[in-house]
């Protein structure tokens, strides 16, 4: 059974497949089809933590391949009401494939221990692998090709940190992280990582203006995730020479992008003016969610348009 808990999940070949899927669910889409390759499949969406884009993105990817979905929010009683492999197993027999938004990564991993239909996770405190996706895809479409890219990723080494950083060296891009001391990648993750890595490289600075001098797109997060609301105001001083600015952006080549994975905290991590920029691709990022997400459901299905 396959599942995609992080992106050590699945190879790059894989990777370029589901963007190939993607391309030409995408290409239909625009052309106003909707292919009905999953008839009568459900999704179930476990989420124990808010969602826009994840939880609509997947409900409107099903309903356009055909299927249905299904929200199971609290009254589930997921790690309530009975055991985690009773919940799981009883679960897969309803479901065909199960997103999961959950507080903790071991959660996930739990959920895909004992599903008997493919897990996908739509968010952790560890990664946020169907983000990462989506953001490369968005890259490759803006410049035709992933190969020797350079990601400037600057704030919190997070949850989308790590799964860009992992998605960048299975895919052939340059990573550069600027964050401040005490928010970079543990060493074990970066040797983790680094092991992914082809022609690719992961650098650490914690000078923004570096690490997007040579960037073709610059991205930002929040810098107090959901679940670390407490240490918003610590992290707010912390952070305060990392905002995505027009200064820091002027310091990146002329046609960057900028990217977020939103919500924003506008103001904090990230100007307006930076986010209502011509070259902010927010929207459009926000868009693939749901192409390269179809394509993923069609993957771990084994059923593809093409
Ligand atoms: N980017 C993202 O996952 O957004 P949501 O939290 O709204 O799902
Ligand atoms: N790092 C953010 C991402 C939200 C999509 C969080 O976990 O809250």
């Amino acid at each position: 059974m396959r599942h995609l808990v992080t992106l050590f999940d699945i190879t790059t070949d894989e990777i370029n497949r589901i963007f190939a899927i993607a391309d030409d669910l995408k290409t239909k889409y625009k052309q106003g089809l909707r292919e009905a390759i999953l008839p009568g499949r459900v999704l179930g969406l476990l989420f124990e933590k808010p969602s826009l884009r994840t939880r609509v993105s997947f409900e409107c990817g099903m309903a356009h391949l055909g299927g249905s979905s299904l929200f199971l929010g609290e009254d589930v009683g997921w790690g309530k009401r009975e055991s985690p492999s009773d919940f799981t197993r009883v679960l897969s027999q309803y479901v065909d494939v199960i997103v999961c938004r959950a507080k903790s990564h071991a959660r996930v991993e739990e959920l895909a221990k004992y599903a008997t239909c493919p897990i996908i996770n739509g968010l952790t405190d560890y990664s946020h692998p169907c983000q990462a996706l989506a953001d490369l895809y968005t890259l490759r479409e803006e410049n035709g090709t992933l190969d020797g890219q350079c990601l400037a990723y600057i704030g919190d080494a997070n949850n989308v940190a790590r799964s860009l950083a992992l998605a960048s060296a299975r895919l052939g891009v340059q990573f550069a992280i600027a964050a401040p001391q005490g928010y970079q990648f543990d060493d074990a993750f970066l040797k983790k990582v680094e092991k992914e890595c082809g022609t690719s490289t992961v650098t650490t600075t914690n000078d923004p203006a570096q690490a997007v001098s040579s960037a073709n797109a610059v991205y930002t997060d929040v810098w107090a995730s959901m679940g670390q609301e407490a240490e918003r105001d610590k992290r707010q001083k912390d952070f305060a020479a990392f905002q995505v600015n027009e200064q820091l952006m002027q310091q990146a080549p002329n046609d960057a992008i900028f990217l977020h994975c939103l919500p924003a905290r506008r103001g904090e991590e990230v100007t307006d003016g930076v986010m209502d920029s011509a070259n902010s691709r927010i929207v459009e990022q926000a868009a693939n969610r749901m192409h390269v997400q179809k394509a993923v459901i069609a993957w771990l299905l084994g059923v593809s348009g093409k």
